[in-house]
């Protein structure tokens, strides 16, 4: 069975090559107003967005990225932030106070972050701009608070280049499905799929001219491959080359990163008593130290 939506959703590519040419802000409009339309934790909506077409902000942006390119070249570049701030407002309106500090909140905020900006993508796609995620603004979190002056309770979670593309993406291949598809239990006999998939990856051309360092062997040439690429950039790589020794969850770097950086009091959040009635009181409700996920 074929829908447009499955096919748009197959015909996915990241864009790193923009034309000039700028995005009206009625589109963008429309395609924040798609990524709001996502599911949200107990329609907390505990997200905010940020728009810049401002070609300095842009360059300090591709600075802090590591220079990639396409974040100037892009005509626009969204910031999606997990905000737990406009939650804090409506509490103290209701006469309630905040406590910080629960690494629940954290999943809340960039969950909701996440599934939104996601919507907001494919609402984009289907109308023939292209975007990439942008994750390494989280080099420096601190310089895009600053730039966007983002309040207390407001933390970046991923950028995103917004544009028309040059050409059609590449369509990168993904695993198997049967690699991430369980049925009634895991599976973790996998190995044949990863290999598989690799050399799918290998055909595609895409790793061409990249290498495997070997101890005793510097610079030794090496078939490379989504295994290989993978185990560069896993997360225990990212964070060692960050400074941490150990990984005991994401939210360690985000909050951990943070707060060595002022910001340590921007995760956490929303302690109140149960009140009745309305939509305010009803989050300040829901938010007691006994929330769960899924309410
Ligand atoms: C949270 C997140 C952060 C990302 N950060 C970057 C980035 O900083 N630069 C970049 O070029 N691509 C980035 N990407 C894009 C991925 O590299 C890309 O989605 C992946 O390689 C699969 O390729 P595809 O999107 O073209 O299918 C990011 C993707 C995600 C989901």
């Amino acid at each position: 069975m074929n829908t447009p939506t499955l096919e748009l959703i197959h015909q996915h590519g990241s864009v790193r090559n923009y034309k000039p040419d700028s995005v009206s802000e009625e589109l963008i409009r429309q395609i924040v107003a798609a990524g709001q339309r996502a599911s949200t934790s107990s329609n907390l909506q505990t997200y905010s967005v940020v728009v810049t077409t401002d070609s300095e902000k842009k360059l300090k942006i591709q600075q802090i990225s590591g220079g990639q390119k396409h974040i100037s070249q892009a005509p626009v570049f969204l910031l999606w932030c997990a905000d737990f701030s406009r939650l804090k407002r409506v509490c103290e309106r209701q006469g309630y106070d905040l406590e910080p500090g629960y690494v629940e909140n954290f999943m809340v905020g960039t969950v909701d972050a996440a599934i939104t900006m996601q919507n907001a993508a494919l609402a984009a796609e289907s109308l023939e701009l292209g975007f990439c995620y942008i994750g390494s603004i989280r080099n420096a979190p601190w310089e895009l608070i600053d730039m966007f002056q983002l309040p207390e309770l407001v933390y970046p979670v991923a950028g995103m280049t917004l544009g028309w593309p040059v050409e059609p993406p590449i369509i990168r291949p993904r695993l198997p499905l049967d690699a991430v598809l369980h049925w009634e239990a895991y599976q973790q006999d996998d190995l044949l799929f990863l290999e598989e998939y690799d050399q799918t990856m290998i055909k595609t051309g895409i790793y061409d001219g990249r290498q495997v360092d070997q101890q005793d062997q510097a610079q030794a040439q090496e078939t490379y491959g989504w295994m290989e690429h993978s185990n560069n950039l896993s997360p225990s790589f990212f964070l060692k080359s960050h400074g941490a020794t150990r990984i005991r969850y994401t939210a360690e770097l985000a909050l951990g990163g943070l707060s060595e950086n002022r910001l340590s009091t921007r995760v956490g959040v929303l302690v109140t008593v149960a009140h009745a009635g309305g939509w305010m009181a009803g989050l300040c409700s829901r938010t007691t130290p006994d929330f769960l996920p899924g309410g």
